[in-house]
């Protein structure tokens, strides 16, 4: 399993006591910031009620093959495409007994059943039930088959018997499932990013502004929270959906960008500046809106900070990544900007090749010289980007 998406968990809750445990560890998992679809079986249902579940995962819980909420009425499909990992907990004897068997009769065991992303189970049960001929060889038939069994633990059930067959914990539940995942370099770390163009305003209805779409500066954003980052992503205006599991401040001007990732900054530990910020601003934005004369129209404009060699300057500055598009020379341009700006890590691209588009060509330029990556779809080239910049950061710290 890659870290290329945001992380998606379907939590599958079967009938049995221990359902309530199920309803922890979606808290926990939530807060790994993890994104948990929960699923019920009938049964499941009659321990703990949906509703709980919905207020924990912030998300509608799903019990019918049939929910008219899922595009195309295929749920079982739907479901199990869009998570990294299938958990089951609690699961019951009768459900292992459904998934050994390849039973397919509802919701859960449907999703099951269509998967292609790792199956992880942990049993809840009475001790007699676990130890049970008929259900070992399930347990067997689901181990042969490649299911992670998580459990069960020993100790004191339900029924008051002493046993094994008890729900593990919630937080080893937590621990299985983050152990599916390659380890995150930036957990625990807090990093800025600008994206997007930004709006300097003419008059109330007029402004200037740029092609930039906001795509490599989202998908910046995307794979630096997939590194486990907690991301600030400071964006001009875009046509682009909010990136799942960052903070998103909207700005227009390049002032308020400036504002924005000045009150962002402290306690970050990477900056990335990939906005096409608006070097010139009109010094005088009329309060009303322009009226034709008919007559040649001058407008004054002022440079605006750098907001990138702002950064780089003040004492003990993040680790500063900037980039450079040009329209031609881009290795000495990139250099350049490179050196002024004070930065270690500068990404070259041509801006016609790059603006607006799913793709991109880009270089790296850091003091071990420029680093070619093959063109590729942003996405992609915003994880090389993170990959290069947590190595140069973890082998020379901040400038
Ligand atoms: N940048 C910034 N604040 C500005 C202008 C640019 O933070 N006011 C950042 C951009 O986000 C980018 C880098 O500086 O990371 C390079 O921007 P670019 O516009 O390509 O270069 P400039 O330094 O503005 O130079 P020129 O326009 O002359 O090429």
């Amino acid at each position: 399993m890659t870290a290329r998406f945001h992380r998606r968990i379907l939590l599958g809750v079967t009938g049995g006591v221990a359902a309530y445990k199920a309803a922890e560890l979606t808290r926990l998992l939530v807060k790994a910031r993890i994104d948990v679809q929960v699923a019920m079986t009938e049964a499941a249902c009659g321990f703990v009620a949906p509703a709980t579940f919905q207020a924990l995962s912030g998300k509608p819980v799903l019990t019918d093959l049939w929910d008219p909420r899922i595009p195309n009425r295929m749920a079982h499909i739907e479901l199990s495409r869009h998570a990294d990992a299938l958990l089951i907990a609690p699961a019951s004897a009768d459900f292992i007994a459904k998934i050994a068997q390849g039973t397919a009769d509802d919701l859960l065991s449907t999703t099951v059943a269509a998967r292609n992303c790792p199956l992880l189970v942990a049993p809840a049960m009475n001790r007699e039930m676990w130890a049970n001929p008929a259900n070992q060889r399930n347990i067997h038939k689901l181990k042969t088959d490649g299911v992670i069994l998580v459990g069960p633990d020993v100790g004191e059930q339900a029924c008051g018997e002493q046993g094994e067959g008890r729900l593990v914990e919630p937080e080893q539940l937590l621990q299985a499932v983050l152990a599916l995942y390659p380890p995150q370099r930036l957990a625990g770390r807090k990093v800025v990013v600008t994206a997007g163009p930004t709006f300097e305003s003419i008059d109330p209805v007029r402004g200037i502004t740029n092609s930039s779409s906001g795509k490599m500066g989202y998908a910046v954003a995307e794979a630096l929270r997939d590194e486990g980052a907690e991301v600030v992503l400071v964006s001009g205006p875009t046509a682009l959906n909010p990136p799942a599991g960052c903070t998103l401040v909207s700005v227009k001007s390049a002032a308020d960008m400036l504002s924005a990732v000045q009150a962002a900054l402290p306690g970050a530990a990477f900056f990335f500046a990939v906005a096409a910020v608006a070097d010139y601003t009109p010094q005088a934005p009329a309060a009303h809106k322009l009226k034709k004369s008919g007559e040649p129209l001058t407008l004054t404009l002022v440079p605006t900070v750098d907001i990138l060699a702002t950064v780089a300057r003040q004492p003990n500055p993040p680790f500063c990544v900037g980039f450079a598009a040009e329209s031609r020379d881009l290795a000495t341009y990139a250099e350049t900007k490179r050196r002024t700006k004070r930065v270690p890590l500068i990404v070259g691209n041509l801006a016609q090749r790059a603006l607006g588009q799913d793709d991109n060509e880009i270089v790296l330029f850091d003091a071990g010289g420029a680093h070619p990556l093959p063109p590729a779809p942003k996405s992609v080239l915003a994880r090389q980007l993170v990959d290069h910049a947590i190595r140069l950061e973890q082998t020379q710290g901040a400038p």
